[in-house]
């Protein structure tokens, strides 16, 4: 049943019909409680918010896939709008990018200058950069992007999926270039082929690659709403010796309010990661595909509206 509702809702975020409209339609549904608005203006009373309560962001614009080249030089310039805004705004803030929303899929010196143009405003203003994961067929190019990005600037980070079987591999290979990652289980629909489909493997790789990544001395973002890896990174990290500021939580806007603010209060450093934007309808229907407990917020939404 569970992976019947994910099949269906990973199928209706790729519908574009529904995906139109619901540009046409703003937030709805329930969106609303997961996405910080339409623009990031509309974004930055709620950030503000959020930041008081001690909370640290990261934001997306939402958006993946773009089919010009001056869509992607758009999304580009939103960027580094976002990024002024922040500093403007003195907003504890990073900036969350997919590379197909730059033109990954295009041309790779367009996502290439999209990039320096995002990391030179972003540096200028000490504001840090994650690269999202997406789907497989988009790995091997991402993280060839993030090496040579990193080369030339320290303030990028990018994300690492316990469900492929590459994983690992990745973690060892990225040592040499100090990262700073975020690991996650990982939201697209894979085959076997590729990825783990059994939950429970893509938890223990989730708890190998915490565990090795954080004695690799290197950053570590654990970004799930999942108790067991939240409990297995805080005692590895007491018996082990391991910083405090060598790791932090990150969940998503509107996800587990509680928990973010518990560990807040024990002491760790969370983030949340603050989607924005018209381009909701994929996020949303992935996020019902993951938990279908969601969808009772969903549900009620509709009622409301
Ligand atoms: P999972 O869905 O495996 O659930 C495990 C358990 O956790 C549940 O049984 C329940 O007990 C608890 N739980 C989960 N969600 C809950 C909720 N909302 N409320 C209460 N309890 C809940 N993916 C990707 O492919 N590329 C990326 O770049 C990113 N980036 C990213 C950033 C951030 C900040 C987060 C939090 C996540 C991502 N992801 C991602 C998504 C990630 O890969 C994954 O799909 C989701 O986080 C779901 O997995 P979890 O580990 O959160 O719990």
């Amino acid at each position: 049943m569970e992976a019947l509702s994910k099949n269906f809702f990973l199928y209706l975020s790729n519908n574009s019909v529904l995906d139109r409209l619901a540009k046409k339609w703003g937030p709805k549904f329930g969106a609303d409680k997961i996405v910080g608005g339409e623009t990031f203006e509309q974004a930055v009373p709620l950030i503000q918010q959020l930041n008081n309560q001690g909370l640290h962001i990261t934001v997306d614009h939402l958006g993946e896939f773009v089919s010009s080249e001056e869509e992607a030089r758009n999304r580009a310039k939103e960027c580094v709008d976002t990024i002024r805004s922040i500093s403007s705004n003195q907003l504890q803030s990073q900036v969350s990018v997919k590379l197909t929303s730059l033109g990954l899929d295009i041309r790779h010196d367009l996502v290439w200058e999209n990039m320096i143009n995002i990391m030179e405003e972003a540096k200028k203003h000490n504001v840090v950069i994650t690269i999202d994961m997406e789907d497989s067929t988009r790995t091997q190019k991402t993280l060839e992007m993030y090496k040579a990005l990193k080369e030339k600037y320290d303030n990028i980070g990018t994300v690492i999926q316990s469900y492929l079987y590459r994983s690992s591999e990745d973690l060892d290979d990225l040592n040499s270039y100090d990262p700073y990652l975020r690991l996650v289980k990982g939201a697209y629909k894979e085959s076997g082929k590729v990825a783990f489909v059994e939950k429970s493997y893509v938890d223990d790789n989730l708890k190998h690659l915490i565990k090795k990544n954080l004695l690799n001395g290197n950053y570590t973002a654990v970004a799930s709403h999942d108790d067991a890896m939240i409990e297995y990174t805080k005692s590895f990290a007491k018996e082990n010796n391991i910083p405090s500021d060598q790791f932090e939580f990150q969940m998503l806007y509107g996800m587990r309010n509680d928990t973010q603010l518990a560990l807040l209060k024990e002491g760790y450093k969370v983030r949340v990661y603050l989607p924005y934007g018209d381009d909701w309808y994929g996020y949303f229907m992935r996020r019902l595909a993951e938990r279908p407990a969601n969808v009772a917020f969903a549900v009620k939404g509709i009622f409301k509206k």
